[in-house]
């Protein structure tokens, strides 16, 4: 397509809204700054409720920011209205015209635009062969499966070249198989119109297959924006880590010191393991920035709250709890203790847990699920849980003897109180 795509740019942009029940204002978004390259295919992500569809609706200007500011290219778009625009959006209920056939739907936003009819039959007719409606122009939308009336719904979007495209949860309504279809032809489509895309979706694995790059977002809270490996492989703390990954990242819990550069810790009550950095790391130092950052975020968190029309955050301010996996889990997680610099958790993804003879670990097999291709195992060590996943078909009866290992240099180190990375390493057991 002709057109020059766009980027957007969030500033700082916050949404207040009152909680319908407790009239209390709370912040939707909170001061998320986002630079979204032209071209590039974003993916907002975050569980229900986080603020995804509101970022994209002032994107969109259905919604205006209480702070900050939005660009799209250089011009500043705070106080455009959505028509003045040049987005396009495509919406999970697909709103399309049921008293018009197709081609009068796709055509809607170009004769709006006072195109000629011979340009807009020009451009409808390419737009439909690009989505492969070819041939269904007289149809109406109750004529059309779900998944053909989203191609049309996208086509309608598309067709007026906007410099960006708005997607909310678009696929959601579609059965899995043809999820995964309509997935990899809005892959193509971002290749071939050349747009830029930002998509909307709480769905980990969706987010991850179609993104230059992820927005992470939870409780209205920028958690991480990377590119989607990034993401899954060094995350920002423990939620983005526990939120990204199929099956889930094993979280265990660890207390020990460092000595020499190398972290010796307790783990799965009593048994030792080292945990090698990568890089070397002054845990000390570490923690010294740590206090040094949160000491500046407050000052100006205190700055703010002297300013005029200051809203209180009423959010829910419940830390996220990361699960330990255990076969009898404690009714009482032990809320109410207290951290130290020396309590930390340990992140390792499923495929780098290891079950053979080299392992130091004894485990027992809790159970096994073959899938053909992989093989998930859920492995006991004591009252512990660890999933992992083998490549193969390997078969393993339940209750057999093993042992498990650690394997490669990608196991994260979190600080137990803050939840937040320290680095990536790797695991020695004695
Ligand atoms: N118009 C509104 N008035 C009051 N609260 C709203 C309004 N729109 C959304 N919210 C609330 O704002 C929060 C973020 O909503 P939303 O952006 O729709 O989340 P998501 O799309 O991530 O599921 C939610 O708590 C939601 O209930
Ligand atoms: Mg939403």
């Amino acid at each position: 397509m002709s057109k020059v795509k766009k980027g957007v740019r969030l500033e700082n942009v916050s949404k207040i809204y009152q909680d319908p029940k407790t009239k209390k204002e709370f912040y939707a978004v909170n001061n998320i700054s986002l630079d979204i390259a032209p071209g590039e295919f974003i993916t907002l992500l975050g569980p229900s409720g986080c603020g995804k569809t509101t970022t994209l609706r002032m994107i969109a200007g259905f919604e205006s920011p209480d702070a900050g500011e939005i660009y799209l290219g250089d011009e500043a778009i705070n106080t455009l209205t959505p028509n003045k625009r040049d987005t396009a959006m495509v919406f999970q209920s697909y709103a399309l015209f049921p008293h018009m056939n197709i081609f009068d739907n796709i055509a809607y936003g170009l004769k709006l635009r006072k195109f000629s009819s011979a340009e807009i039959k020009d451009k409808v007719f390419g737009m439909m062969d690009l989505v492969g409606l070819t041939g269904m122009e007289n149809r109406y939308t109750n004529q059309l499966s779900g998944g053909q009336q989203q191609r049309v719904a996208l086509a309608r979007a598309l067709v007026v070249e906007p410099g960006v495209l708005l997607f909310d949860e678009p696929l959601s309504n579609l059965d899995a198989k043809l999820r995964l279809e309509m997935r990899s032809e809005l892959q193509r489509l971002h290749l071939d119109t050349g747009s830029t895309f930002v998509y909307v979706t709480h769905d980990q694995m969706e987010a991850m297959t179609l993104a230059t790059r992820i927005c992470l977002i939870d409780n209205g809270y920028l958690q991480q924006y990377d590119a989607p490996l990034d993401v899954y492989n060094k995350p920002n703390n423990l939620f983005v880590a526990d939120f990204v990954g199929n099956p889930a990242i094993n979280f265990i819990d660890a207390h020990g010191k460092q000595k020499d550069g190398v972290f010796e810790l307790d783990v799965f009550d009593g048994q030792k393991l080292k945990f090698v950095p990568n890089e070397p790391l002054d845990i000390k130092k570490w923690h010294a920035d740590l206090a040094a950052r949160k000491e500046a975020e407050a000052e100006e968190h205190a700055k703010k709250a002297s300013q005029k029309g200051y809203v209180e955050r009423s959010n829910k301010e419940t830390s996220f709890k990361y699960h330990i996996a255990m076969i009898d889990e404690p009714e009482d997680y032990g809320d109410e203790q207290v951290y130290t610099d020396e309590d930390f958790v340990i992140g390792i993804r499923p495929e780098f847990v290891e079950i053979s003879e080299k392992g130091k670990f004894k485990g027992e097999i809790y159970s096994s699920m073959p899938t053909g291709m992989e093989t998930t195992v859920r492995v006991a060590i004591g009252n512990y849980l660890l999933t992992g996943v083998m490549f193969g078909g390997v078969v393993y009866k339940l209750g057999d003897k093993v042992n498990v290992g650690f394997k490669g240099n990608n196991a994260i180190l979190f600080d137990r109180k803050s939840g937040e990375i320290i680095t990536l390493g790797s695991l020695k057991a004695e």
